[in-house]
């Protein structure tokens, strides 16, 4: 599927109503939706599995913005052009700017509408983009990540929880997958809020046209606040004292500042101490500038197969929530489910949960017993590069820890630790070449390895899977000694994506 991202942003304030009447007139049929209690929106399935959504301007969320997201018009020449023949007048033709490509137009109905196709700067999904376009034809590996199969492990995980609102974690470029197209590809698939680890990933999912509620699950320093809160994106506070620094930063910038209280209930990371809670949940009542939308704690062993310890957590949180109750007091939004808690604790889904690694189709441990059926979303290719036949006693790849007492046939595969395949992989590691599995033999280099095929046959170009076609992140994660969210979010950032 093409993936580049067109905003279309009015640049005066106008009626969704009225932008839905006008761009139907370019044939796009328009239904008006609602997801959860996000605002009313229209929006409309073009080509290429492309979904084009008009969101009226909402208080806060982006300031200059009244009216957005287009994804996928495929380019700004291409809307430009559809606009100028609907009667659209020209303000400013397509040229480069220091955004990207961008055209300025007046629509028929006086709308000032700028269109902007995004620069592909180093960590944009505009970068993994021109890794398509270019590097795709040049450089035979690539990362392959299904979206459809992302939109449906979250349908999966939505019916598994019932009530409970489900916040797709999108932290380390989505877990590798890429943050930016999951996130506006399960955005336009319903998801109602998302979660990252760091202000910046928030920041650039605002910058892509995600208008749903943002949680920042990291610790926060003083400077970062009046950033939170111009962008509308949620915080976490575990003190007294950084509420007063949110109140004071909220009420400069004469807005509301959104805050998860977070407490920690036993993974001594970040977080007020369950056992002493109650003092900042009594405080936070009485700040001005600050609405308290949501109260949390994480997990450090739910993907364990004892979960007493799991258990004792949910019971501290749950001793801690007592205090709304007690008050007369609704509680704010309670959630500690990771994917761990999502597959082994129902107890622990309360009002929202947080699934990551699940979202994206890998269970979380091997000790985890399989109940939500997830698929994997990715798959990791690359392409022999090299063939050649290896005498006895001559050693394979840097430091010699590899012969074989027979002549092999051993293929070049042109990926390394540099593009985040483990070194720890040297003599362990398994690929898949023509539906067989093989062996990696001798040292992983930096941008290349070897495999054994025995005598087996293999020609230069034939498709190599280091991810996929059976071979699971968990089983490459146990071959390198470490857990599946590192084999995911280790891909480097030159394995290009593409998107299917
Ligand atoms: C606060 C928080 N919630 C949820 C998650 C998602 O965890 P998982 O990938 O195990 O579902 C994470 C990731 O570590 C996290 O830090």
């Amino acid at each position: 599927m093409e993936a580049t991202c067109l905003s279309l942003i009015a640049l005066r304030s106008v009626q969704p109503d009225a932008l839905a009447a006008f761009y139907a007139q370019l044939g796009m049929t328009f239904v008006k939706h609602r997801h959860g209690e996000g605002p009313e929106h229209f929006s409309a399935d073009l080509e290429h599995g492309v979904v084009f959504e008009i969101y009226p301007q909402k208080a806060g969320a982006l300031p200059t913005t009244s009216t957005r997201v287009g994804f996928g018009v495929r380019s700004v020449n291409e809307a430009f052009q559809a606009l100028i023949k609907a009667g659209a007048k020209v303000v400013s033709e397509p040229k480069v700017s220091e955004w990207g490509m961008r055209a300025v137009v007046d629509d028929p109905e006086g709308h000032r509408i700028e269109l902007i196709e995004r620069k592909r700067d180093a960590d944009s999904r505009s970068a993994r983009q021109v890794g398509r376009e270019s590097m795709e034809a040049i450089r035979p590996t690539h990362v392959e990540v299904s979206l459809g199969t992302i939109a449906q492990n979250f349908d999966a995980i939505r019916a598994h929880v019932g009530k409970a609102e489900v916040m797709p974690v999108v932290k380390a470029n989505a877990y590798g997958h890429g943050i930016v197209e999951v996130s506006q590809h399960l955005a336009a698939h319903g998801a109602t809020c998302f979660g990252v680890a760091l202000l910046e990933e928030a920041v650039v999912l605002r910058r892509a046209g995600i208008i749903q509620p943002i949680l920042v699950f990291g610790g926060v320093v003083a400077r970062q606040i009046p950033q939170f809160i111009e962008h509308d994106l949620m915080m976490a506070a575990s003190s007294i004292d950084k509420m007063r620094q949110i109140d004071d930063a909220a009420a400069a910038a004469k807005k509301k500042a959104r805050v998860h209280l977070k407490i920690d209930t036993g993974m001594e990371r970040i977080g007020v101490h369950w056992y002493s809670a109650e003092k900042l949940l009594e405080a936070s009542l009485s700040f001005q500038n600050i609405e308290i939308a949501g109260i949390y704690s994480h997990f450090a062993n739910s993907d364990a197969e004892d979960l007493s310890s799991a258990k004792e957590q949910l019971a501290r949180f749950l001793e801690v929530l007592d205090f709304y109750p007690k008050r007369s007091l609704k509680p704010p939004q309670r959630h500690i489910a990771n994917s761990g808690g999502i597959l082994q604790l129902p107890e622990s889904h309360l009002d929202l949960v947080r699934p990551g690694i699940l979202l994206y189709g890998v269970y979380p441990s091997r000790e985890v017993k399989t109940s939500i059926a997830v698929k994997p979303a990715l798959s990791w290719k690359s392409e022999v590069v090299y063939f050649k036949v290896v005498q006895p006693g001559n050693a394979v790849s840097y430091g010699g820890t590899w012969k074989s007492d027979h002549p092999v046939r051993v293929v070049t595969v042109p990926v390394g630790y540099g593009d985040g395949y483990f070194r720890a992989l040297s003599n362990r590691g398994q690929v898949v070449i023509r539906g067989e599995r093989h062996p990696i033999v001798g040292r992983v280099c930096m941008d290349q390895f070897m495999v054994n095929l025995e005598w087996g046959t293999a020609y230069n170009g034939d498709p190599v899977t280091l991810i996929g076609d059976g071979i699971l992140a968990q089983d490459v994660a146990d071959w390198a000694g470490t857990i599946p969210y590192e084999v995911l979010t280790n891909i480097h950032a030159r394995v290009p994506r593409v998107y299917v």
